[in-house]
């Protein structure tokens, strides 16, 4: 379409991107190999082909899950995390994405012996060169994992809190992650309300597979002042007024969607009625390794999709901007 060259133009900013999201099969058998990590032994595992034929065929939430923590399992060492968000920044830049916030979820490496202060050690070191070298501003998010015992999440907070992260910009934010069925937002008030004096940013996954009673009780229990997904806020028209009227950030990524499986089709996201409904929402993309589209082509595909005009995506990239975790000078600078 016309707006084509606009989608690719536009300075980008990214709210939703896991860093673990980004292992293409291609770095992760190399990792393997170099880490001596041992991969599971069924065909899909034979090469880079055969697994990203596998992605493409993810059926839920969870069974993606089970792929990008066999994948994580190759990231043992600082520089592996470094390596991993600096192929990221480099192919961010590329597409004109000038600002990032990047999830990455610790248990997914602890739970396997690897510390919380080499992840951290590898990905502070990649976002200062992507801030040198490519001029990219980039904020992390620590992503709790819902589905492990809560006192390991316990556990993860008071590290975090103990090395003062959450106050020193090593971390802006905090946020939920992986399955959402049995593991109601309820479950971690008491550790979003631990983290919560520090002034850090709260964000939750929420709406992806559960429905809007979710979205409420993330805002309520934890009292996040953004919504990752919220895709089935959609189907409450008087959560979408008071999301409108809070202007609370919903960070959708509409082909991650897709590629999992939770939409039969990209004509099926609720794009429209978030427009329609004057919410505050960016389009991002996920984990883009495993879902097959970087950001660019996720602007693309809900293009050919929806026909947005040039004032829709005015809103939506600027819902993006002004709804990211930066201060005014840099908000300004972006916007
Ligand atoms: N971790 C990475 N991607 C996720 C998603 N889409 N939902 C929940 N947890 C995730
Ligand atoms: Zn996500």
């Amino acid at each position: 379409s016309s707006l084509h060259d606009f989608l690719v133009a536009v300075p980008k900013v990214e709210n939703h991107l896991h860093v673990e999201g980004t292992l293409e099969p291609a770095m992760l058998f190399a990792f393997a190999a170099r880490n001596h990590v041992e991969l599971p032994k069924e065909p899909e595992w034979a090469n880079v082909e055969s697994l990203k034929a596998r992605y493409s065929k993810f059926t839920c939430l969870d069974d993606f899950l089970r792929y990008i923590y066999l994948g994580a399992s190759v990231l043992v060492k600082a520089a592996d995390f470094e390596e991993l968000a600096w192929a990221y920044f480099v192919k961010a830049a590329s597409m004109r994405v000038r600002h990032v916030e990047v999830s990455f979820d610790p248990q997914m490496h602890t739970v396997r012996g690897v510390s919380y202060d080499v992840i951290v050690e590898g990905l502070m070191a990649a976002k200062r060169r992507a801030v040198k070298q490519l001029g990219m501003t980039i904020e992390y998010i620590a992503c709790i994992h819902r589905h492990l015992p809560l006192a390991d999440s316990t556990a993860l907070v008071d590290v975090i809190l103990e090395r003062r992260h959450l106050t020193d910009g090593t971390i802006c934010g905090v946020g939920l992650v992986s399955s959402e069925k049995p593991f109601p937002p309820v479950m971690f008030a008491d550790l979003f309300k631990r983290v919560a004096p520090t002034g850090t940013k709260l964000t939750a996954h929420v709406g992806e597979e559960v429905g809007p009673e979710a979205v409420r009780e993330a805002l309520q229990c934890l009292n996040v002042s953004r919504v990752d997904h919220g895709l089935t806020a959609a189907q409450d028209p008087k959560l979408l007024e008071e999301l409108a009227r809070s202007r609370t950030l919903l960070t959708l990524c509409p082909w991650s969607n897709v590629a999992l499986g939770i939409l039969p089709e990209l004509s099926q996201s609720p794009v429209r009625r978030f427009l329609d409904a004057g919410v505050r929402f960016s389009i991002n993309s996920d984990d883009p390794a495993y879902d097959g589209a970087y950001l660019q082509d996720v602007y693309c595909r809900v293009q050919d999709t929806f026909n947005l005009t040039l004032e829709e995506w005015d809103w939506i990239v600027r819902g993006g901007i002004e709804g990211s975790w930066v201060g005014e000078e840099r908000m300004k600078e972006l916007l």
